[in-house]
């Protein structure tokens, strides 16, 4: 039926935009950012990695425009287990700090 197709689309919708429970697939859960501690960990935990990637991408453009270049690659070995680097947790705080202004 249409209309249940619809309302849990709508519901999945919700469940984004307020950072709700809803569970992507098992492989695209996240291994790393298991806490919802910070923006990234939200992400995960209502999108799994896709929305982390998605997360990530925002605050990288967001630091950019504030002036601070950061690289995917500079915090992640690579990007198929987005294993840390040695210095990733510690500029991960720039990076946060970067979303504001001055
Ligand atoms: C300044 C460092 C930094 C940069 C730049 C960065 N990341 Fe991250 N990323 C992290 C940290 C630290 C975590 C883990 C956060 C946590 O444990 O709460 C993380 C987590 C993730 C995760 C979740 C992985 C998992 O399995 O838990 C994804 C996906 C991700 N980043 C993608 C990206 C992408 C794509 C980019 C580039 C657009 C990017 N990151 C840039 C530091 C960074």
């Amino acid at each position: 039926m249409m209309s249940v197709v619809r309302s849990s689309v709508l519901t999945l919708l919700i469940a984004i935009l307020l950072g709700g429970a809803a569970r992507a697939g098992d492989e695209a859960k996240c291994t790393i950012a298991t806490k919802p501690e910070n923006e990234v960990g939200k992400a995960c935990a209502s999108g799994g990695r896709p929305a982390a990637k998605k997360d990530m991408k925002e605050m990288v453009k967001k630091a950019k425009a504030n002036g601070q270049k950061f690289t995917c690659e500079g915090c992640h070995k690579d990007l198929d287990t987005y294993a840390l680097t040695k210095s990733a947790r510690e500029d991960f705080k720039k990076l946060v700090a970067a979303q504001t202004k001055g």
